[in-house]
């Protein structure tokens, strides 16, 4: 059966987030990726970087659906590994073993506006625990810098969001900074993304 859900965002943005991560990324191991959705940016990331193990995860069982039959739709099967569950929030996160001990880094992307800002806190909290010094946290998404909208569009998503659910909303980008120091991140790189976007690179640090 077709489950494959359809994310429009996807395709307009994952060529130039694929830039980024051939930038940063190694050839082999294994990224962990929170908040897949659709999983179709899962699949092309496999796709790009063949050598890599790439690991979806979603709290939702329509979107760990979806992204199973996106790995069946594109053949992908005896390459890439099933969704896991992962909620931010309930750690510690269950990850297999083979993914473990090759993670070379985590990737984030439209995640942390559409969750609490507690997400984002255990988000650096649990990465702090798996990755070692060197290895990367990456977030894409919409932030606020100096705690002011970037645009004028961001500023009306970001009111929609907070309708949706008041503890949702662009976060600003020094508070999550902030948080990533007290788990050992640094901040390497912010990257400014077309429509508004920021690609922002975490560090491990110790
Ligand atoms: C806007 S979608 C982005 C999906 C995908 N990353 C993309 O860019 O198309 C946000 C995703 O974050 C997931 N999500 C929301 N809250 C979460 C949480 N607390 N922990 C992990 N994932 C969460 C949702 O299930 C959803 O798949």
């Amino acid at each position: 059966m077709d489950n494959r859900l359809f994310f429009s965002a996807t395709e307009r943005n994952r060529n130039c987030i694929g830039d980024v991560l051939s930038r940063v990324i190694k050839k082999n191991g294994s990224i962990l990726e929170i908040g897949s959705g659709s999983g179709e940016h899962g699949v092309f990331f496999q796709k790009r970087f063949p050598k890599i193990i790439w690991q979806t995860s979603d709290p939702d069982l329509l979107h760990r659906t979806s992204i199973s039959s996106w790995i069946n739709h594109e053949e992908l099967n005896n390459k890439m590994p099933q969704p896991i569950v992962i909620d931010l929030e309930k750690i510690p996160w269950i990850i297999p073993l083979k993914i473990l001990n090759s993670l070379q880094g985590i990737v984030c992307i439209n995640v942390i506006h559409v969750a609490k800002w507690t997400s984002t806190i255990a988000l650096f909290k649990e990465s702090g625990k798996l990755l070692n010094k060197g290895q990367f946290l990456i977030f894409y998404g919409p932030f606020k810098i100096g705690n002011k909208h970037t645009s004028q569009s961001n500023y009306s998503f970001d009111n929609l969001l907070k309708i949706k659910n008041d503890l949702w909303g662009i976060r600003n980008l020094e508070h999550v900074s902030d948080e990533g120091k007290k788990n050992g991140f640094l901040k390497e790189d912010t990257i400014i993304m077309p429509a508004n976007n920021f690609l922002i690179i975490y560090r491990k640090i110790f």
